[in-house]
């Protein structure tokens, strides 16, 4: 990380649970290029380590994110967004093997709300509103919004949101399959940290794979995918937090689980 600069994300240890706050509070947390690639680099180190079981991304109790930063781009050319590849470090978000959970408190636009939609759970709070309203301002979703918000949502509510720019309340967006809790905005936090915190008290390994597989379902066949699961499954064989998981349970005890 760059010295002398201020964070523009907070980071927080919580036992095996990390939570990653974004903090361009001025901004509305617009996710600019140095916000990008500190939260990428922290995530990336923090992904390795087996003390860390569960990721949780947020942001202040009224806003997750405006959306990528209007400022930033607004002169760019054609050129420069090709030569710099704008967006593209995004990717490095998307294969994170920890699995992440975005908890939403105020708008999640646009690029927030993409941001989001890389995450693997969405929790939101009542407050919250996510849309992409990349249309009013000339453009499109840039950020896997076209593709994920679609698979997330289907083909109807996701053009429906991408061409008119309308956004969705916390309980239209758990209706649409967008968001899997909508709980009371001063609680949200803490049931993302609960919900993280059961995650990460499983083998690594385990979630890994869970993970995996789900993901996978957005790519392959229902034939190609099944066979992925199956030999996954087959393949936690080998690890010692499956002996271990069974035998508590033949044994009545809770299982320690090492993530290996
Ligand atoms: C840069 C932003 C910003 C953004 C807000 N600000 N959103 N700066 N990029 N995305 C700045 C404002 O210019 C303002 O700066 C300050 O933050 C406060 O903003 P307000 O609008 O006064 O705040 P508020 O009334 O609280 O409303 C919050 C908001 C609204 C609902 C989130 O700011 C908003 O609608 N923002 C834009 C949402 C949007 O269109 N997102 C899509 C971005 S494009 P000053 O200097 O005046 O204090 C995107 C593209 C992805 O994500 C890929 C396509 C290429």
């Amino acid at each position: 990380l760059k010295k002398g600069k201020p964070m523009s994300i907070l980071i927080e240890k919580n036992h095996r649970v990390v939570t990653i706050r974004l903090n361009r509070p001025k901004a509305r947390n617009a996710l600019n290029t140095q916000l990008l690639s500190e939260l990428v680099s922290v995530l990336q180190e923090l992904d390795q380590s087996p003390e860390v079981g569960c990721f949780i991304i947020t942001g202040s109790d009224t806003v997750f994110s405006a959306g990528a930063d209007i400022k930033e781009m607004r002169s760019k050319s054609y050129h420069q967004m090709v030569q710099e590849d704008y967006f593209s470090k995004w990717e490095q978000f998307t294969t994170l093997r920890t699995p992440k959970i975005a908890a939403i408190c105020g708008p999640a636009l646009g690029g927030g709300c993409e941001l989001a939609l890389m995450c693997d759970i969405i929790f939101a709070a009542e407050n919250a509103l996510m849309g992409l309203p990349e249309i009013t301002l000339g453009v499109i979703p840039g950020i896997g919004g076209t593709q994920r918000l679609t698979k997330a949502v289907g083909k109807a509510k996701a053009m429906d949101m991408i061409l008119t720019g309308k956004h969705l309340s916390a309980f239209e967006a758990e209706k649409a399959g967008l968001v899997s809790r909508v709980c009371p905005t001063e609680q949200l936090l803490d049931e993302a940290i609960t919900a993280a915190s059961v995650i990460a008290g499983y083998g690594k390994f385990a979630t890994t794979s869970a993970k995996e597989a789900v993901d996978q379902a957005q790519e392959m066949s229902l034939k190609d995918g099944i066979l992925f699961e199956r030999r996954i499954f087959h393949a936690l064989f080998a690890t010692e937090d499956q002996k271990e998981g069974m035998s508590a349970f033949i044994e009545k005890r809770s299982p320690q689980f090492r993530g290996y």
